[in-house]
């Protein structure tokens, strides 16, 4: 949706997910995976991206994130269009390597004269991990839409917290916090923050498991153009339909999911029982 939008007012688009995981995510004590974020935003980019950036801290998941983007872009059944000017994994603190991320998108931009670009920035926090000088950095000489993960539960219990103090202050980039009551007041003290950086459109989608204690806001951050935000309309879709299912409705959609693996696993050809990697498997693990 966004690529094929942005594609129409820019020259070059750029994906950055600021904490991007191993490139799967495990579900469950089933132990089931699914894609990760950098994968979905490749697979599913209807004009490939210009550049996709990637920043993650834990070595391990980074090494893998390598292994997984290579088998993805280089020859398995995915079939994901490499990005035009390729890919880069930053082993680091996000906070410190965005500024890496700006300076190279302003690069490759440029490389045919004037730059004219824009960046989908993912931010999918678990706890405090994306301070505010991060992505003020960020947004300083660049212009870009957001897609941030607002740890609610989170947030709530280090605002209680005096150990959390300094944690909040970086992460909201001040006090702004302090006088927040409650998980509403501290998700729009952060909200109120963004308006202030320009980003004054906003679609909020609260995930909350039903089950247990842990909720999160999905923010979804872009500024106001004249000819209005042409998928803003698309992302408020995605809200009603995410806002409307609940944890349990997710246990029924992954018991869907199951049922169609057999089905497509069923047209697959079949095995030599000495040679238990293939693609698939190799790709997953
Ligand atoms: C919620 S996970 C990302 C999941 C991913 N979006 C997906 O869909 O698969 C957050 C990741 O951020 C990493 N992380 C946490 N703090 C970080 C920081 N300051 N800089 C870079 N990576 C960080 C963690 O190691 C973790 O792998």
């Amino acid at each position: 949706m966004y690529t094929t939008v942005i594609s129409e007012y820019f020259n070059d688009w750029f994906y950055i997910d600021a904490l991007a995981g191993s490139g799967v995510s495990v579900y469950g004590d089933a132990d089931e995976s699914f894609l990760g974020s950098p994968l979905l935003a490749a697979k599913n980019a209807a004009e490939p991206f210009t550049k996709m950036y990637f920043i993650e801290q834990d070595k391990e998941n980074a090494a893998a994130l390598e292994k997984r983007l290579d088998v993805a872009f280089n020859g398995s059944d995915l079939q994901i269009t490499p990005p035009e000017c390729g890919y880069e994994v930053y082993v680091g603190d996000a906070n410190k390597k965005l500024q890496q991320v700006t300076r190279n998108m302003w690069r490759v931009a440029k490389r045919d004269g004037k730059a004219n670009f824009n960046h989908l920035t993912f931010i999918d926090n678990q706890g405090l991990n994306l301070n505010w000088g991060g992505l003020e950095d960020l947004e300083d000489s660049t212009t870009g839409d957001y897609l941030i993960n607002f740890p609610t539960s989170n947030v709530l219990r280090a605002s209680g917290h005096k150990g959390s103090e300094n944690a909040m202050v970086d992460y909201y980039g001040g006090d702004r916090w302090r006088s927040a009551n409650g998980k509403e007041e501290l998700l729009e003290a952060y909200t109120t923050r963004l308006s202030g950086l320009g980003k004054t459109e906003q679609v909020v989608t609260n995930i909350d498991s039903g089950t247990k204690n842990y909720q999160y806001d999905m923010i979804y951050a872009t500024r106001k153009t004249r000819g209005g935000s042409d998928y803003i309309n698309a992302i408020e879709y995605i809200n009603r339909f995410v806002e409307a299912v609940d944890g349990a409705d997710v246990e029924d959609m992954l018991q869907i999911l199951r049922g169609d693996q057999m089905t497509m696993e069923s047209f697959l050809p079949k095995q030599d029982e000495d040679d238990p990697q293939s693609k698939l498997v190799e790709f997953h693990d």
